[in-house]
C-alpha cells in the first residue's frame, strides 16, 4: 500500500523498495580485488566502501557472500580497494558482469603491493588492506581492512559515480579550496 502524505511517498519496507529508496544514494565505484594462495585473482565492482578510521588506517566494504570473492577474501586475509576513474567505467561493467574470476583481469594495468591483491594503475587511489574483522550481516559480510599501503595517482581525472542505476560524473561547485574540505578535524 503506498500513500502520500505531504508529498512524500511512503513505501512499504521489502527488498524493492529498499533498493528503490538506496538508488538516490550516489555511490563512488571500486573494484575490490583479492589473490588466492594458488594465485588466481578474483574480484568485484562496489559502491559499498566506507572510510573507518585514520589511526589506524581502516576502510570497511560490504560484499555479498554469495559473491566468489568474498570466501577468497575470508580465506587469504587480503583484499585491495581501487577507486575507479571517470574514464575506466567499461572496468566497472566488467568487473560486475558475466566474466569470471582471472578473465575479468584481462582489461587494465593490474600489479601487486604488499599484500598481492591487485592494484589497478588508472585507479585514483588503491588501499591494500589486510583484513581485521569480518560480521555477517543479512546476506552481506562486513569486511574491515587495515590499509597497509595506499597509492594516489596524480591526475585530474575525476571518480565515477553511480546513482539512479547510473553511472556518472562528479561537478564541482568549486569553491572548496581544492580538498581542503575533505577531512575535517574530529570528524
Ligand atoms: C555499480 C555497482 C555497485 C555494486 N556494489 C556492490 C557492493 O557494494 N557489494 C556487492 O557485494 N556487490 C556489489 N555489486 C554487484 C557485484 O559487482 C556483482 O554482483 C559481481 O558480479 C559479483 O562478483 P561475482 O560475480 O564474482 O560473485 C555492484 C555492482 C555494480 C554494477
Amino acid at each position: 500500500v503506498k500513500q502520500r502524505l505531504q508529498g512524500l511517498l511512503i513505501m512499504p519496507i521489502d527488498p524493492e523498495s529498499f533498493k528503490a529508496a538506496m538508488r538516490h544514494l550516489a555511490g563512488h565505484v571500486c573494484i575490490i580485488t583479492t589473490v588466492a594462495q594458488d594465485g588466481s585473482r578474483s574480484g568485484l565492482t562496489a559502491t559499498a566502501v566506507c572510510s573507518v578510521s585514520a589511526d589506524p588506517p581502516t576502510l570497511l566494504c560490504c560484499i555479498n557472500r554469495q559473491s566468489a570473492s568474498h570466501a577468497v577474501i575470508v580465506a587469504s586475509g587480503i583484499f585491495a580497494v581501487n577507486v575507479l576513474a571517470h574514464d575506466d567505467r567499461h572496468l566497472a561493467d566488467r568487473f560486475a558482469g558475466n566474466l569470471r574470476g582471472e578473465a575479468r583481469f584481462g582489461e587494465g594495468l593490474w600489479y601487486p603491493l604488499q599484500t598481492g591483491a591487485p592494484v589497478l594503475e588508472s585507479a585514483l587511489a588503491s588501499f591494500d588492506c589486510r583484513l581485521a574483522q569480518g560480521i555477517e550481516v543479512a546476506t552481506h559480510g562486513i569486511l574491515f581492512g587495515t590499509i597497509t599501503e595506499a597509492h594516489t595517482r596524480k591526475t585530474d581525472a575525476k571518480p565515477l559515480l553511480y546513482a539512479h542505476g547510473n553511472y556518472g560524473g562528479f561537478t564541482s561547485f568549486g569553491g572548496g579550496g581544492g580538498g581542503d574540505m575533505l577531512w575535517i578535524p574530529n570528524w
